[in-house]
């Protein structure tokens, strides 16, 4: 972008540029003595070069202090005066639901504050997603002021480097781990291997090597959107009977169909607003074409087809054993060995507790279903995960053979309950 523009936005933003180099050298003399290691991020980063400063950002009011409430935090909409296509692209875009898909979880509203709006646990991951007004006063309201921009959370402050967020690293921090662990099974894929083997120059510059973004910001395309997405359930329903019936069981516990009729239930509208699954065929194969072409560069298109569908068939694998799974424990509901939590809308297990599940205020026999929780959010995530990343050892040791041990876990324990009912044990 040219300065000439940037300097014609930000006027017609009401930045205020006249008198500038004199605020400038107020910020960055006291901040050089208070935040030297921001001043020296800053002064390396392309905003120093097109003069884009401190008080671009952070605006005027506050000028020592006395006033440092006053301080203004930027939001992505000020990014987006100057980075205009980024910003449309992002707000279309996954990560633009992030922060909302957080709130939607019931689990959410019973854990502290601090791993939500004060940025560690959840909200250190979900704070991705342009906040409304409403959504900020709430934030402000719990006494937490910071949080207020995602687009640092690749570029981070305050270099706002575009070379940082394109290295796979920008997305270590929250695509790792227990449910989602893309890092690692990527970093030991033969993709990352290769791609670590060329940075230490032991392949040759040219050499292909697929990183995060080659995948999935294709282009520099900051709106991003998978087949499957996270949960793996999609609109309309497979149509292989077995399967079919196996995705209503998992969609049951995740609370969007009702146990009992199987009719859809309130849950299911706010699943829609977060874009948690594609609802047509056609999304889901629009995304499924996109990654078949990128794939493409590098392999034949049979082969790229060949190993996507493997991932889809190890879904329908692991659904299978999954289904199995609910049924068990919702068989010890509905026999009233296992008690509805108050919390729950019915007698049936519900996911969206995460390891709450079956919590403080219920009867005894959580255990079981905190087992049935792991299965689905660790193992069977990394199952499917664990082939669309090409990682032979997440797809078996960690994925699917924990599905079944988690399996037989779950008989024996449902065994137990049974027979020790009534028993006073
Ligand atoms: C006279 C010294 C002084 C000047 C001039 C000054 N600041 Fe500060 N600034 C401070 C102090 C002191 C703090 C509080 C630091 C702390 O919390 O440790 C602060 C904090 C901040 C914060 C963080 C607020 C927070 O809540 O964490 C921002 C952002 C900031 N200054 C930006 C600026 C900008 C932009 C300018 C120029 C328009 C500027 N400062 C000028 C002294 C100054
Ligand atoms: C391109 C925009 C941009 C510019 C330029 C910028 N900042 Fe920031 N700054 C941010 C963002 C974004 C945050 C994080 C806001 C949040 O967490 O809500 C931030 C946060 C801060 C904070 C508080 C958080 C912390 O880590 O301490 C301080 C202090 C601060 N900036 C000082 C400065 C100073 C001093 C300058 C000039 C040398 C500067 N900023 C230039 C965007 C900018
Ligand atoms: C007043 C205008 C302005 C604002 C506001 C602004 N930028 Fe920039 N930004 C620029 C200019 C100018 C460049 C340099 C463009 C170039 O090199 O082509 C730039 C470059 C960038 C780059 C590319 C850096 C690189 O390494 O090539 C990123 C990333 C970026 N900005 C992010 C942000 C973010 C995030 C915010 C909000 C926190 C923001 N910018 C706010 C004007 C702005
Ligand atoms: C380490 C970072 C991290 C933490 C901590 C974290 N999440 Fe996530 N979460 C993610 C990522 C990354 C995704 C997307 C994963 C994927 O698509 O494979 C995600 C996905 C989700 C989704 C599904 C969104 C969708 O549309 O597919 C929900 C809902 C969610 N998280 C809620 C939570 C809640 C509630 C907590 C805390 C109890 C939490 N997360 C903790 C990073 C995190
Ligand atoms: C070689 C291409 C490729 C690379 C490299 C790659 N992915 Fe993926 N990713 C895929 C495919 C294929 C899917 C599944 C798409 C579908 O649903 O059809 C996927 C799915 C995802 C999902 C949705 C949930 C899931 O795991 O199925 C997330 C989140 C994700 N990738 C993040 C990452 C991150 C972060 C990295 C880097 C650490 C990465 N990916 C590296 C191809 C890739
Ligand atoms: C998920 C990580 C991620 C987030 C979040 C993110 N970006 Fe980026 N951004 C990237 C990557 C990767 C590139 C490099 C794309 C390429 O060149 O292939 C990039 C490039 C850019 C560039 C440089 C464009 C160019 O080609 O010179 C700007 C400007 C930018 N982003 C602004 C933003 C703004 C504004 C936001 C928030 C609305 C944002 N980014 C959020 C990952 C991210
Ligand atoms: C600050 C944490 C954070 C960082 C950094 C981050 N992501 Fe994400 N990502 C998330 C969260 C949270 C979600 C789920 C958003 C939602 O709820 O819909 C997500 C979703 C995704 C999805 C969508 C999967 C789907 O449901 O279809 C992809 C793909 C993805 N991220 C890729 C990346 C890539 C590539 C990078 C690095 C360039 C990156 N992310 C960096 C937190 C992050
Ligand atoms: C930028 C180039 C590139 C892209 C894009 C790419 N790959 Fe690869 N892939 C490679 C290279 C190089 C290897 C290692 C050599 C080999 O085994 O063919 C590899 C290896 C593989 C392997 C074999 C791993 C092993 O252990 O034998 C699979 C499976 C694979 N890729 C699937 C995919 C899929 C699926 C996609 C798209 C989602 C994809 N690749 C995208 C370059 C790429």
């Amino acid at each position: 972008m040219k300065l000439r523009r940037v300097l014609v936005v930000a006027a017609a933003a009401g930045l205020a540029f006249s008198g500038l180099a004199g605020a400038e050298e107020t910020c960055v003399t006291c901040h050089r003595e208070l935040t030297p290691g921001q001043v020296a991020d800053w002064e390396v980063s392309k905003h120093f070069e097109n003069d884009v400063t401190c008080s671009s950002c952070h605006g005027e009011e506050h000028t020592g202090k006395d006033d440092v409430a006053k301080a203004a935090f930027p939001d992505e909409h000020v990014c987006a005066e100057c980075h205009e296509e980024q910003f449309e692209q992002f707000s279309k875009g996954k990560h633009n639901f992030g922060w909302a898909a957080m709130n939607a979880m019931p689990v959410t509203h019973v854990e502290p504050d601090e791993l939500m709006e004060g940025g560690r646990g959840c909200g250190g991951c979900h704070n991705m997603g342009i906040k409304t007004e409403e959504q900020k006063a709430e934030q402000r309201a719990k006494g937490y002021r910071y949080q207020n921009n995602s687009c640092d959370e690749c570029h981070t402050r305050h270099t706002f480097s575009k070379k940082e967020a394109l290295n796979p690293r920008a997305c270590q921090q929250c695509h790792m781990g227990y449910d989602h662990p893309q890092w690692e099974m990527w970093s030991s894929s033969k993709h990352g291997a290769r791609w670590f083997a060329r940075k230490d120059g032991d392949l040759p510059a040219g050499a292909a090597a697929p990183k995060c973004q080659d995948c999935h910001m294709p282009g520099g395309d900051h709106n991003n959107h998978t087949a499957w997405g996270f949960l793996g359930v999609r609109l309309p329903l497979p149509e292989d009977p077995q399967w079919k019936a196996d995705q209503i069981t998992i969609l049951k516990a995740l609370g969007v169909l009702n146990p009992e009729t199987g009719e859809p239930t309130a849950r299911l509208e706010a699943v829609k607003a977060v874009d948690l699954a594609r609802l047509t065929e056609e999304a889901w194969q629009t995304e499924r074409e996109k990654m078949i072409r990128t794939c493409s560069q590098c392999h034949s298109e049979t082969y790229a087809r060949e190993q996507l569908a493997m991932g889809d068939a190890m879904m329908q694998k692991a659904d299978r054993l999954m289904a199995e799974a609910i049924e068990i424990v919702a068989g010890l509901y509905k026999d009233g060995i296992l008690k509805k939590p108050e919390s729950y809308a019915f007698a049936y297990p519900d996911f969206l507790y995460f390891m709450r599940t079956s919590g403080s205020d219920s009867a005894t026999g959580s255990y079981i279903e905190q087992v049935l929780f792991q299965m689905y959010m660790k193992h069977r995530m990394r199952t499917y995960q664990a082939f669309f990343h090409v990682n032979p050892d997440y797809a078996y040791w960690y994925g699917w053979a924990m599905m079944t041990k988690d399996l037989g876990h779950i008989k024996e324990l449902a065994q137990t309950l049974r027979a020790t009912h009534g028993n006073g044990g």
